[in-house]
């Protein structure tokens, strides 16, 4: 089971993963975006580190939509907005629930991944975060039908999310602002891609 603990455990481990990953991120979006990335990201997950420590929530549900709407709120650009529906959709199914079964993991992100497909509408090789969200959620989904562990599953996405956002690289961007960049966008890695490995990674270290 993972318990309300672990996930608070992981959204506070977000606020350090993305303060150290910011000149990372904010490079990569420098090559194919407007360099905000890393900074949107580290502003977002720092301010929801300080509103689950002002309010601590009682469920598992509210873990989530406290990240939800402090990061639709506080990371603008286009990862605000989409993050912000992932942790808003994971939120909803996740109502009353102070510990996720395995099984609930998968529908958790199948939630928050369908809800970010739906807002962002990018599909597969657009060469966004959805790069790396789609391989991660069908490793969970495989690993899940073989029986594994949650952390194993997370162990997975990641491996799966990594692969992902390696492949954005000879990718022309379809979506969002790198989009403008035509070919030019080709021969980067994309930034969104790069902070969704991120997330799983954080989740798989601190599931373990
Ligand atoms: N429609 C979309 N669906 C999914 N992901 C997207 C979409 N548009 C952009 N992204 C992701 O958002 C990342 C950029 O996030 P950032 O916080 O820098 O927003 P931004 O500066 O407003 O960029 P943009 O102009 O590309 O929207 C991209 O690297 C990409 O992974
Ligand atoms: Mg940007």
């Amino acid at each position: 089971m993972l318990t309300l603990d672990q996930v608070l455990a992981w959204l506070n481990a977000l606020d350090d993963v993305y303060a150290r990953n910011k000149a990372r991120l904010t490079d990569l979006d420098s090559a194919i975006g407007d360099a905000d990335h890393g900074i949107n990201l580290a502003r977002g997950f720092s301010a929801v580190a300080a509103a689950l420590a002002q309010q601590p929530p009682e469920d598992i549900a509210a873990a989530l939509k406290t990240a939800s709407l402090t990061l639709i709120r506080t990371v603008g650009g286009a990862a605000g907005p989409l993050y912000g529906t992932f942790f808003l959709r994971a939120s909803t199914v996740s109502a009353g629930k102070t510990a996720l079964s395995a099984a609930d993991v998968v529908a958790v992100i199948e939630a928050g991944v369908g809800g970010l497909l739906q807002r962002g509408k990018a599909e597969r090789e657009d060469k966004t975060m959805v790069d790396a969200w789609l391989p991660a959620l069908e490793a969970i989904q495989k690993a899940h039908a073989e029986g594994a562990s949650i952390a194993e599953m997370m162990r997975q996405a990641t491996a799966a999310a990594e692969a992902g956002m390696r492949a954005t690289i000879p990718l022309i961007a379809r979506k969002g602002r790198a989009s403008y960049l035509g070919e030019r966008s080709i021969g980067h890695q994309d930034p969104g891609a790069t902070s969704t490995y991120l997330m799983l990674q954080a989740a798989a270290d601190t599931w373990n």
